[in-house]
């Protein structure tokens, strides 16, 4: 615990923790091939039952001691978490929080046409879908649903909407759709859309495919370049943690996350409660803080203060996801990004 800052979230390595990402939910609408453990063929863990999952108001009095702890930014993630009934509310209560500047959410897009209205009215401002392919029949390969209209309908209705920025998350598999990383970026060409393309990460089903699948942010990034100079984009106070670059002439933006070969940990500025209710001091680690149970015993707020600390003494200085296929015992499912 950093003794001299009781009232920020300060680590060992001095970086200060302002975001809070919040799994809403461990189920999904789909079961794409780098994240879900059930596809038939991957084992995988079951999923927990859904009273083990958090109640909205508990995550709302763990966001707000987040919160009096220095959060102003918050992003609900899943499974997918327009999968969970009463989202909606709970966007709307989290908007009234004095201190919470921004709420994003990252979505498949299923369900995004037909709430992409009430979610902008609940005071949601940003919205990141997950998008890998142009292709209809290649996005039912790779998430299972044959589904690609629905998503593609729910990314205009969010700009018709005007969400800005509109993001699109594109994982990039050597094989399964690195054919498509020029198309997918010249989306940025014809919309106000940013396309962020993802290194894949040994965190789906088989942390060992990562030496079949594995493309560089780098030679993503030069095969994006045929397209116009790449223009480097200031990096604005919500950043993440994107490369980003504006095509010559384009309204959108692109954008390259490069997780495994120059990881940007060292910026770090993000905490996760799960699902279950857990808070987790990194994406790519294991660790974590029960919380909920304790809460439901009845603890204090000043004790569920001392357990954010204690997550955030256990904040690694970076991940040790690796190219051997050392990964995860979580799945990506049960965090959402
Ligand atoms: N590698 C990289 N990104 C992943 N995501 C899920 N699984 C992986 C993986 N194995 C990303 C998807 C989605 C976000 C929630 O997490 O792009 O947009």
């Amino acid at each position: 615990m950093n003794a001299l800052n009781k009232n920020s979230l300060t680590d060992a390595y001095q970086r200060q923790i302002n975001y809070l990402r919040v799994s809403v939910t461990d189920q999904c609408n789909l079961s794409c091939c780098y994240c879900a453990p059930f596809r038939p063929g991957h084992g995988g863990t079951p999923l927990p039952p859904k009273d083990r999952l958090m109640s909205f108001d508990e995550m709302l009095r763990l966001v707000k001691i987040g919160v009096d702890l220095g959060i102003s930014k918050v992003r609900l993630t899943g499974g997918e978490p327009l999968c969970r009934r009463g989202v909606t509310r709970f966007i709307e209560k989290l908007s009234r929080i004095p201190g919470i500047k921004d709420i994003g959410l990252t979505t498949n897009g299923i369900l995004l046409e037909s709430m992409a209205r009430e979610l902008r009215d609940a005071g949601l401002n940003r919205i990141n879908v997950s998008l890998d392919t142009l292709g209809t029949a290649r996005f039912k390969q790779i998430t299972g649903k044959d589904a690609w209209h629905r998503v593609w309908d729910g990314i205009m209705a969010a700009l018709a909407l005007g969400f800005s920025p509109v993001k699109i998350n594109t994982v990039v598999m050597k094989g399964v759709n690195d054919d498509e990383v020029v198309d997918m970026a010249r989306l940025s060409l014809l919309y106000p859309l940013h396309v962020r393309f993802i290194e894949y990460m040994p965190i789906g089903p088989d942390p060992r495919t990562i030496r079949g699948y594995f493309i560089s942010g780098t030679e993503l990034k030069n095969r994006v370049g045929q397209l116009g100079k790449l223009i480097p984009m200031v990096r604005a106070p919500f950043d993440g943690p994107a490369r980003r670059f504006k095509i010559q002439g384009a309204p959108g933006e692109v954008g390259f996350i490069s997780s495994m070969s120059d990881h940007f940990c060292s910026r770090c500025n993000r905490m996760r409660l799960t699902a279950t209710g857990a808070l987790r001091p990194c994406l790519l680690a294991d660790d974590e803080v029960e919380l909920v149970r304790r809460l439901r015993e009845g603890c204090s707020d000043s004790r569920l203060r001392e357990l954010f600390f204690k997550a955030l003494s256990m904040k690694q200085g970076a991940h040790g996801l690796d190219f051997e296929g050392h990964g995860l015992k979580t799945k990506m499912v049960q965090i959402g990004g």
